[in-house]
């Protein structure tokens, strides 16, 4: 049977922000700049990098802002090309070709698993990914995260959730699965799941394994979303739903390469910050210099 190729994702940005009080008061969490880029875009980057060309972004009422930051400005651009500001012009132009973006509400906060089930008709019968965007992934120089993950779709034709170890402290953060001890040969990044669980305490986690906000899904999990009750925190889990998937057909975690920044944590998101800025060659000598002053007086 020919393997539908992945050309759809689904970003969930229904959450309320409440890490980041009272910045996303008013303001989307996923449009938080790092640096001067808004995290959301980062993660579409990722995603149109992967080869997706349809991307549905789960919001709520709160979220308009994000709509216009990948829609043309016209007003913005004439103004800038008005005073000569070619670059500028182009770099808000760029955004609004990137992809085709669509949006669908949630209507109710009850989990990422509830979020996912909105996309149910935009996706249909197709393979999809899944990028969350409080996960963000610098692959430099080599493949993006969810590159990564299509790659070993194809090859498979199952279900990959993108992972990577934490710390075992961390382990009650996240989706921590459980993979069978036999690899592959040729590909000891892509193992075969036998368990998965939401947020366990260390003394219940299968491993320190942790999904890391990459997902690529068959449709099949629309099936298992649909009847999904809720799990942890009271909130209708993915993870739940793709441990039942796992009964019926195999899936597959792949520890991707990469540096991932967990930017819904005020930690990871300095982190980012900092990094990010040091990356970039119009900022990295004053932020270096910066930061080896301030090391000096800590
Ligand atoms: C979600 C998922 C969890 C995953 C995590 C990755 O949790 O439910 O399985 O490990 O994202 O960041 P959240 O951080 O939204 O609570």
């Amino acid at each position: 049977m020919k393997k539908i190729p992945v050309k759809k994702a689904v970003i969930p940005a229904a959450g309320l922000g409440t890490r980041f009080l009272p910045a996303t008061k008013a303001i989307p969490k996923e449009m938080l700049p790092i640096v001067d880029i808004p995290t959301v875009q980062y993660i579409v980057e990722e995603a149109v990098q992967s080869g997706i060309e349809e991307i549905l972004i789960i919001t709520n009422s709160n979220k308009h802002c994000m709509e216009n930051h990948f829609d043309k400005n016209y007003e913005l651009e004439a103004r800038l090309l008005e005073s000569g500001k070619q670059a500028e012009a182009d770099l808000i132009d760029r955004i609004a070709g990137l992809a085709n973006i669509y949006y669908v509400r949630q209507k109710e906060p009850k989990g990422l698993g509830h979020a996912i089930l909105c996309a149910k008709s935009f996706i249909g019968n197709e393979p999809f990914a899944v990028l969350l965007g409080d996960d963000v992934v610098i692959n430099e120089g080599g493949k993006p995260a969810l590159k990564q993950l299509i790659d070993a779709y194809e090859k498979m034709g199952a279900s990959v959730v993108g992972v990577q170890q934490v710390e075992e402290s961390q382990v009650h953060k996240y989706g921590i699965v459980a993979p069978s001890i036999h690899q592959f040969a040729e590909e000891s990044r892509l193992k075969k799941l036998y368990d998965m669980v939401e947020k366990p305490n260390l003394k219940d986690a299968p491993s320190n394994l942790a999904v890391l906000g990459r997902y690529v899904l068959k449709p099949e999990i629309f099936d298992y979303l649909e009847t999904q009750g809720a799990g942890t925190g009271g909130e209708i889990q993915l993870t739940d739903a793709i441990k039942r998937l796992m009964y019926a057909q195999t899936v597959y975690s792949y520890d991707f390469e990469g540096h991932r920044y967990d930017v819904g944590d005020k930690f990871g998101f300095i982190q980012a910050t900092l990094d990010f800025a040091l990356s970039r060659e119009d900022l990295h000598d004053s932020v270096a210099s910066y930061v080896k002053e301030l090391a000096a007086t800590l």
